[in-house]
């Protein structure tokens, strides 16, 4: 099953595409600064709605200057997404008293993604993965009769784009604003071999925080050459994140009756299995520590939601200390739930904060972990002249 939509796509994404021809040469600082054909900010209601603000995150260990830009709407939640890795490094929302807390794991600056612990640890807080979320068995897959082989940055596997993935280039970054909110398009042209996978790629992912207290992320991506792609968003969510304290108490409902068995190096043999009766079954709500004692290693898997297409519900989590929830939608057949498992409290975060086992959870919206080597599994390959494109939402709210 091919899940990439081509019949929304062109009006959605042509002008981002033409803007995206543009990044290609070499842009001027106005061309920068114009907004986009895309954005809706043209009409004369927007117009004056304030831009997100920027400030230096930093430079990088190459000397490249990198920004952090602040999405903000009316309600006081705030949005931090910086160019390094497209990485959303915090994200504040109020509690049931209306507090706001910050509830994403992550660091003050960029050194703290560059740092050479973050980087063997490989836990990509945060950021933007590709060219494939997840696991690649062997580093290796055949598309139209030829082998490509990757990186092998996880035991015998590739594991989210390689050595150098989205995670860790810098993208170019343009804010906007529109009836929708505030926004950050990112844009990158991943060069053909970059990384081991075939075709020139230029992708897009704009972020916008809506008036409803959602993250909204919309990605767009064409090839020159047939290629596979699975892009998706690493945040670590705690609800409570102030409190220092892990999430084990955070209570998460997947709608997905089945999930991908994996083998002892997390790649999928291939078996779609029923929850029922498990401690993989989350159909109902169920607080993550109830039963992570039963999953060797905690929870990392991939469920196969049970609606595959179109926009549909991912996730739901609930945090009874703060009254925080948050409600994922994707139009992604998967969506990997990720425990924080191999976080071991070496990594110190913002404001100090200790990251140990389950200090956050991970609900990465995708296509199921080696597709590109399980012809059963929906189709992850994008050729010439077709455009990936895919959304998934992050919707913030409270229970009294
Ligand atoms: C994977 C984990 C991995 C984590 C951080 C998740 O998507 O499923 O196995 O440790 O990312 O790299």
């Amino acid at each position: 099953m091919i899940s990439f939509r081509r019949s929304r796509l062109l009006a959605v994404t042509l002008p981002g595409l033409l803007l995206l021809a543009a990044c290609g040469s070499n842009q001027t600082a106005e061309q920068t600064s114009t907004p986009t054909a895309s954005a809706p900010a043209d009409s004369a209601s927007t117009k004056s709605a304030a831009m997100p603000t920027s400030a230096s995150f930093g430079k990088t260990t190459d000397g490249t200057e990198v920004q952090l830009f602040t999405l903000a709407n009316a309600n006081g939640v705030k949005a931090t997404i910086t160019n390094y890795g497209g990485t959303l490094t915090s994200l504040l929302v109020p509690d049931k008293d209306g507090k706001m807390g910050d509830v994403i794991l992550g660091f003050d600056n960029v050194s703290g993604y560059q740092s050479p612990e973050f980087v063997k640890a490989g836990p990509y807080f945060g950021a933007l993965i590709g060219r494939y979320g997840n696991r690649i068995k062997g580093g290796k897959f055949t598309l139209e009769g030829k082998e490509y082989t990757l990186a092998k940055n996880n035991g015998p596997n590739s594991l989210h784009g390689g050595l150098k993935g989205f995670d860790k280039v810098v993208w170019q970054a343009e804010p906007g604003t529109g009836a929708d909110g505030q926004s950050l398009k990112l844009t990158y042209v991943s060069k053909d071999g970059e990384e081991g996978y075939p075709g020139t790629l230029t992708v897009a992912v704009v972020y916008t925080l809506t008036n409803d207290n959602a993250l909204k992320i919309d990605y767009t991506a064409t090839t020159d050459k047939a290629t596979v792609l699975n892009l998706t968003n690493h945040a670590y969510f705690n609800l409570n994140h102030g409190a220092g304290k892990d999430v084990l108490n955070h209570e998460v409902t997947l709608p997905a009756d089945r999930y991908t068995v994996v083998d002892a190096t997390l790649i999928p043999t291939g078996e779609l299995r029923p929850v029922k009766g498990t401690a993989f079954d989350f159909t109902t709500p169920h607080a993550i520590g109830e039963r992570i004692g039963q999953v060797p290693g905690g929870y990392d898997h991939n469920w196969v939601l049970n609606t595959a297409t179109g926009e549909h519900a991912a996730a739901t989590v609930y945090d009874p200390a703060t009254g925080r929830t948050l409600e994922v939608t994707t139009d992604q057949p998967g969506i990997q739930f990720y425990t924080g498992n191999f976080l071991d409290g070496t990594l110190k975060g913002k404001g100090g904060t200790v990251y140990g086992k389950h200090a956050g959870f991970c609900l990465e919206t995708q296509h199921f972990p080696d597709s590109p080597n399980q012809p059963k599994f929906p189709s992850t390959e994008l050729k010439p002249g077709e455009t990936y494109h895919t959304v998934s939402t992050y919707k913030f709210g409270v229970r009294k």
